[in-house]
């Protein structure tokens, strides 16, 4: 299999957490790409149309993505465990929902602020986004700890992509002033080694 990867991407960054928590990195080939909304570059167009990374090329089978369906099926072929039965996997899926929809939120940010021509930026934008994700941490420290203290599961590996992405691009925020909580979750969490083998650059 063929993984389309930019090591800065928490959507890449999941995929791979999964795979290293299934001791399973040797059985994806990774293909570095690079690309923005303005100009796709290298990524991989003519297998995701919406020009996305992760995509995950399969032998047997059309090209996957984007990183919720990825994770679903490696957790499926690898017999990971991350996504428990129901019900508890609705849980699952709601917290990474709301992590992918942190991150999201985030690569938006990032893109208005770096890849926007300047004239066309809006700082009202960028606060709107930014809205989002205080939004999001708040409900995730109010209901979700919890949650974040059991088992290890995709959700939990999702928050931990999208708390990562903010501590990369949008350091001077400083989320973890406000959810004193939730970072210490993120203290302990961004330790494992899955995380550490995968943190972007800094
Ligand atoms: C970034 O450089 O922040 C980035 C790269 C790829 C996907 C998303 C974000």
């Amino acid at each position: 299999m063929r993984l389309y990867h930019a090591p800065a991407s928490p959507f890449v960054r999941k995929v791979m957490v999964l795979l290293h928590e299934a001791c399973a990195t040797d059985r994806v080939e990774i293909v570095p790409v690079a690309g923005t909304p303005l100009d796709p570059g290298t990524l991989p167009v003519d297998r995701n149309p919406l020009g996305k990374i992760p995509a995950l090329e399969r032998p047997d089978g059309p090209t996957l993505y984007d990183s919720r369906v990825i994770c679903r099926y490696l957790d499926d072929l690898l017999g990971a465990g991350l996504y428990p039965a129901a019900p508890h996997l609705w849980d699952t899926l709601v917290l990474e929902a709301t992590a992918d929809g942190i991150a999201d939120a985030a690569v938006l940010m990032r893109y208005e602020d770096h890849v926007r021509p300047p004239a066309a930026r809006s700082s009202e934008w960028v606060e709107a986004q930014w809205a989002k994700v205080s939004r999001a941490l708040a409900a995730i420290e109010g209901r979700w700890l919890s949650h974040l203290r059991g088992p290890l599961d995709m959700g939990q590996i999702g928050l931990g992509c999208a708390l990562g992405y903010l501590d990369f691009r949008h350091a001077g925020r400083d989320w973890q002033a406000a959810h004193p909580a939730l970072a210490e979750w993120w203290g302990a969490f961004s330790a494992r080694p899955s995380m550490k083998a995968t943190a972007p650059d800094i």
